[in-house]
């Protein structure tokens, strides 16, 4: 039956560059491939170089290639960026699924539990003052947020993962920003050498900027993770992500000779993982709910009053988030709205297989485009509109697990730091309203909440707010 169907129609790829060129411009690639559909309907093929990389835009088939056939399409595709950032796939994020990438997903798992559960509020409470001394320095003059909310999320993850903060203006914080922003700056938009292999050996600039990154970047998790071992006794227990991993190392190296699937090198990767994969895409949540808040003012001072009504004064923590529904859906909207990861990260058939009636052959890349199924008008009425009441039923409810909807993607290679995510931007947020008033800057008209250079993250155009403090 295989042999029978064909592989999706697409447009046509020239030579060995392929459709590289249709997708160079201002227009975000995920708008031209949902563009694309009118043309070959929601799954295509498109070449990236010498790549074949089908695009899938809808729910139903999302569902089909992440869930019901998750063995066959959980691998990733090879990348030339991938590959120097992950030291060969001794990450999460990049790795093929072998037994030793879901030993590091399940480890990587239990230790992000804890602090989705609980431990993560001590940590918000700490980073709390510094960014309320920010807001004082504003002091109601128009400001960008982007650098306070960076600052604050940066803080949190190195705080779990070092098990130390950092000040505001510490130049190793400042630097380590710049260095992941260059790494997601060239993941997004991928080097000549990621589609066509025999480029890595031609002089770039892009590759020489993202490569230096990562070098110095890696260099600093790894010092990290050497402190650590100069200073971490494994029979105590562990505070801190890295504590963690080299405790299970030492376990590991004490119950069988599986050690070799957690060397020190995995622990710099899996810690690389967590700061690239947790820190722009929280912030840039962040940025698109705020932006929101002050595009629409009537919304933000019903989440203030829900706020007000369910906690009063009182620090939000992560038990109130059952409780203040119409503030979730808030969450919700802002995430279908903005789609910070709107191609989601790529995915590879690791065998022979079928995507609707089509075929889809080993080493096939496969792109899902969440940015298609968040704007899908079969399932979003005015997709185009913030609505936070679509994610609520009619008791003012919150519906789960609604179709279409899937900004932290599905099934084997799902984002390992959903439950981390949504505590973290819940208890950021709702600090933010409870404590302050988000404004247009004087002589700022139009929506603020647009979508800025398309990359691999989908960072918010960056805008000015003034902050008036409720207090
Ligand atoms: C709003 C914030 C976030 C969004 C929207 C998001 C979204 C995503 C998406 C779409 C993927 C790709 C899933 C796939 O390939 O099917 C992913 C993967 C991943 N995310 Fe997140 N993420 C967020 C925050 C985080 C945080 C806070 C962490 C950890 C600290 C994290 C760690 C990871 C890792 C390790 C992967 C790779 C999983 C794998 O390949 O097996 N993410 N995320």
């Amino acid at each position: 039956m295989y042999f029978n169907i064909r592989r999706p129609s697409g447009p046509t790829p020239y030579p060995v560059i392929g459709n590289v060129l249709s997708l160079i411009g201002e227009n975000p690639p995920w708008n031209i491939f949902r563009d694309m559909t009118f043309k070959y309907g929601p799954i295509f093929s498109v070449k990236f170089g010498s790549f074949w990389t089908v695009v899938i835009n809808n729910h139903e088939l999302t569902q089909e290639a992440l869930l019901t056939k998750f063995n066959d399409f959980s691998g990733r595709p090879y990348s030339y960026n991938f590959e120097w950032f992950t030291d060969n796939g001794k990450d999460i994020a990049f790795a093929q699924p072998t037994p030793t990438w879901k030993f590091h997903r399940k480890l990587a798992h239990s230790a992000i539990r804890k602090y989705a559960t609980g431990d993560l509020e001590t940590l918000v409470q700490e980073v709390i003052p510094k960014v309320r001394d920010v807001f004082a320095d504003k002091a109601g003059t128009p400001f960008d947020p982007k650098e306070v909310i960076t600052l604050a999320v940066y803080n949190i993850i190195a705080s779990m993962c070092f098990g130390h903060d950092y000040n505001f203006k510490d130049p190793h914080l400042l630097r380590f920003i710049k260095l992941s922003e260059e790494i997601n700056g060239s993941f997004g938009n991928g080097t000549l050498a990621d589609f066509i292999p025999a480029a890595r050996f031609l002089p770039s600039k892009q590759v020489n900027i993202f490569q230096n990154a990562t070098k110095e970047f890696l260099a600093m998790i790894l010092t990290e993770v050497n402190q650590h071992l100069k200073t971490y006794s494994t029979d105590e227990p562990a505070n801190d992500v890295i504590e963690l991993l080299l405790k299970t190392q030492k376990d590991e190296l004490e119950t069988d000779s599986s050690a070799s699937k957690l060397t020190d090198v995995h622990i710099k990767q899996i810690v690389s993982d967590l700061f690239i994969a947790g820190t722009d895409t929280s912030t840039s949540s962040l940025l698109w709910a705020v932006a929101c808040m002050i595009d629409y003012p009537d919304v933000q001072e019903k989440i203030k009053k829900e706020l007000g009504d369910v906690i009063g004064e009182r620090p939000p923590q992560l038990g109130d988030r059952g409780k203040l529904p119409y503030t979730e859906a808030v969450i919700m909207e802002t995430m279908r709205f903005g789609t910070v990861v709107p191609l989601s990260l790529p995915h590879c058939a690791i065998k022979d297989s079928t995507i609707g009636n089509y075929k889809v052959p080993e080493n096939t890349w496969v792109f899902i485009n969440t940015w298609a199924l968040h704007n899908d008008s079969k399932y979003w009425d005015s997709p185009e509109k913030f609505k936070p009441e679509r994610f609520l039923d009619s008791t003012c409810t919150v519906k789960q697990r609604l179709p279409s909807f899937l900004p932290f993607s599905t099934g084997r290679r799902g984002c390992v730091g959903e439950a981390l995510a949504k505590a973290q931007i819940f208890l950021i947020f709702t600090w933010l309203i409870q404590n302050y008033k988000f404004e247009k800057a004087p002589g700022v008209t139009g929506d603020v909440a647009i979508a800025g250079r398309p990359q691999q993250i989908n960072f918010i155009k960056s805008y000015q707010t003034v902050a008036h403090s409720r207090y």
